[in-house]
């Protein structure tokens, strides 16, 4: 019906063999050796390691070592490893000023997302990224400085001075310590805390190819600088859909508000008029494992501060236990995940909930740095260009504005 000399443009899409899967169901867009996920089973190892051994036996920067690294460190490479990334977390005095550019009230994700690409502009020797030297240390100056940029992120919202990190302090308690001391008062840390949020960091630390690290390796693909595919991934991080998840179970509480209110909230969820955060994933179809450890840590961290009669935290093992035996649940595969019992854990550590995002981003920086080295150290690699099927218009004529 278009005549013999004009190509039907839809056609286009349908030439040659391609599959179509929104949403990536079934398509693996890499091969890798960095994290393997048994959905059905629900197990996840990092480099072959268990995730409950490592929760267990190791902590956060070990596990940076072996994402990067593809092994454990030796005792002697920890250390050297932990003096090269801790040697690198503080932040440049005009990034200081970066902060000052925006509105006190910006969301800490929206901060992360312009100060992280921005070290691209500081260290020029990450533009070299055939270099694998210079990958080496954009990766260590990635992991050091997050929790840098996130703690000002928090402290510039808040009116805070900037806080500066600590030398003899692990990982997580430095973390703290930037988040929470004051001029007048230094920050004592609790060590079951400080546990607690390490073990946050090495759950969160990676997850195969989630959307954020996908993301990632698209933006890397092109060749770009890796702290600018950073910011990249923290962008795709902050939705509710993922990274964002945690944040939402806390407002999700707030809202449904007391234990009263659960049956008509489930009701709801049932006729799809809202969906219970923290409750289901794409690849585990059975309990996610990293949600089994954050349940122990949960109630370990609600021990230490008796705070297992707390309305808001005897709200959410309600509504747990209640998901847990209903059938719309159990016939969906719907499981609580990581993200339901990390937000309560944050939230009783004190951590707000618009920095929730931002911890989760600051632990997934490891693995998303991983997967763009891993991926920009194979010779084989390609830009990432995904296709589609073309649904528009059919070809057509311009015509003339004053005659249309
Ligand atoms: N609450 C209620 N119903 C749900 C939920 C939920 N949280 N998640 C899925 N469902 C239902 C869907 O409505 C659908 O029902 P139907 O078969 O009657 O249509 C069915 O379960 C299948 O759901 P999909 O949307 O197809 O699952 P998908 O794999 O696309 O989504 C996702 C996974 C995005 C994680 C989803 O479960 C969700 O939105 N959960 C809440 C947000 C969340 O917790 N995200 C964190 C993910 S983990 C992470 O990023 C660390």
């Amino acid at each position: 019906s278009l005549g013999p000399d004009v190509v039907d443009i839809r056609a286009f899409g349908k030439t040659g063999m391609f599959t179509f899967d929104p949403g990536f169901l079934a398509t693996a867009s890499c091969e890798s050796k960095i994290t393997f996920i048994d959905g059905d089973l629900g197990h996840l190892y990092y480099r072959g390691y268990p995730i409950e051994q490592l929760a267990e036996k190791s902590d956060y920067l070990e596990v940076c070592y072996l994402l990067l690294n593809g092994e454990l460190p030796t005792a002697a490479q920890r250390k050297d490893f932990e003096r090269g990334v801790m040697r690198h977390n503080m932040l440049h005095d005009q990034l200081m000023s970066l902060f000052k550019g925006f509105r006190r009230d910006a969301h800490p994700m929206a901060v992360m997302v312009g100060v992280v690409g921005a070290l691209s502009a500081f260290y020029h020797d990450s533009l070299d990224i055939s270099n694998p030297e210079h990958r080496r240390i954009s990766a260590h100056r990635l992991v050091a400085k997050l929790p840098t940029i996130a703690a000002q992120a928090y402290r510039y919202n808040k009116g805070l001075p900037f806080s500066y990190p600590k030398n003899g302090l692990t990982y997580a308690e430095n973390f703290l310590h930037m988040m929470f001391s004051t001029p007048c008062e230094e920050y004592k840390v609790n060590p079951v805390l400080a546990r607690a949020l390490d073990r946050i960091f090495t759950l969160h630390a990676d997850h195969e190819q989630n959307a954020s690290t996908s993301t990632v390796r698209l933006a890397g693909s092109s060749g770009a600088n890796p702290f600018a595919c950073i910011a990249a991934g923290i962008a795709c991080l902050w939705g509710p859909s993922h990274g964002g998840a945690n944040e939402a179970v806390l407002k999700m509480l707030d809202e449904i508000g007391s234990v009263d209110n659960v049956a008509d909230f489930m009701q709801g969820v049932k006729d799809k008029r809202y969906k219970l955060m923290g409750f289901g994933h794409r690849v585990y179809k059975n309990m996610d494992p990293r949600a089994a450890i954050m349940k122990q840590t949960c109630d370990e961290v609600l021990n230490e501060l008796g705070l297992h009669n707390d309305p808001k935290f005897k709200l959410s093992m309600e509504l747990e236990k209640i998901a847990l035996s209903d059938p719309y649940f159990i016939e969906r595969k719907l499981y609580p995940n990581v993200d339901f019992y990390s937000g309560i854990v944050l939230s009783a550590i004190g951590i707000p909930v618009s920095m929730f995002t931002p911890i989760f981003a600051l632990a997934r920086t490891v693995g998303w740095i991983a997967h763009w080295n891993e991926m920009i150290g194979d010779p084989g690699m390609k830009i990432g260009r995904p296709r589609q099927l073309y649904t528009g218009a059919a070809r057509r004529d311009v015509v003339e504005v004053a005659k249309r």
